[in-house]
């Protein structure tokens, strides 16, 4: 058995994620071994080791194949300049509005188009003091009804893959979007909505001050990187974020048309989790 089917049997890939109980813990090396993590977790140390300047657009040991573009999304996409002016710096947390405020103000937004299309905002959904933070895209039509991130389908496979993680949606991890508004019609969010937002999700992160962040999808991915690559190509490694480790995966909604990938995005949860155990032991 080839080692993509393997990963896939392991994870009972189905039309939806369907994780098993307990695969995880009982099978960290067989997955480790096929998966090729241990040559990722190696290079994720040594990126750890070094200063974050450096850290972030270090090469991976093994590089991964070429990826494949299964769509259109997936290929490399230019990020205007404007959509990738995040502060180098985190600014103290004194500095910012207290969490309750900073609801508040997105709640009030105006500062792009989005406000006058939306039903209301999505400020995020979980644990504000979780260690796991998980960023996406924006809020689709699910969301934008019901006021929180990751409503439907793509959440109920977000949800599972947390779940096949070992993590409580709701305990473990702080859920936030690039965007707080719906684009309509689910077009993809545009430079100046990404700019005109940029600051609010910059805000959440200083705030929950997450162990790992893990961004979903290209807009999460390229927005907090302020890099142009494509996801195949940054997946697989351990980057920085202010400081923060991140580790870029799939959307769950692009996994959702393109069932091959969720073994990759397995992998990329494997990473996360090994990081996350090294980030968190006690000596
Ligand atoms: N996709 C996202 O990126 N975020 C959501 O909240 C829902 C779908």
């Amino acid at each position: 058995m080839n080692r993509s089917r393997f990963i896939q049997q392991a994870i009972g890939l189905g039309p939806i994620w369907e994780s098993r109980e307990g695969w995880f813990a009982d099978h960290p090396a067989e997955i480790s071994r096929q998966a090729l993590i241990q040559a990722h977790h190696d290079q994720a140390i040594a990126e750890l080791h070094q200063p974050a300047s450096t850290a972030t657009a270090t090469a991976p040991a093994v590089q991964p194949a070429a990826p494949i573009l299964a769509s259109e999304k997936d290929k490399p996409q230019p990020v205007s300049p404007a959509t990738t002016v995040l502060p180098a710096v985190a600014s103290p947390i004194g500095q910012i509005p207290s969490w309750e405020q900073l609801e508040q103000t997105v709640a009030n937004c105006e500062r792009c188009t989005l406000c006058r299309t939306r039903t209301q905002t999505v400020f995020g959904r979980g644990n504000p003091q979780a260690r796991w933070m998980l960023i996406g895209e924006a809020p689709g039509e699910h969301e934008d009804r019901q006021g929180e991130p990751f409503v439907g389908k793509a959440g109920q496979l977000l949800d599972n893959m947390l779940a096949a993680a070992g993590l409580d949606r709701d305990r473990d991890v702080y859920i936030a979007n690039v965007l707080k508004c719906r684009p309509p019609g689910n077009r993809n969010p545009a430079p100046e909505e990404i700019l005109a937002c940029q600051g609010y999700l910059q805000q959440q992160i200083q705030h929950v001050r997450p162990v790992l962040i893990v961004a979903l999808g290209r807009f999460a991915v390229q927005t907090l990187l302020q890099s142009e690559q494509a996801i195949g190509k940054l997946r697989g490694q351990v980057h920085q974020y202010q400081g923060i480790p991140l580790i870029a995966t799939y959307h769950p909604a692009y996994l959702l048309r393109n069932l091959p990938d969720k073994a990759k995005a397995w992998q990329d949860m494997v990473l996360a989790k090994q990081q996350f155990s090294r980030l968190t032991q006690t000596a």
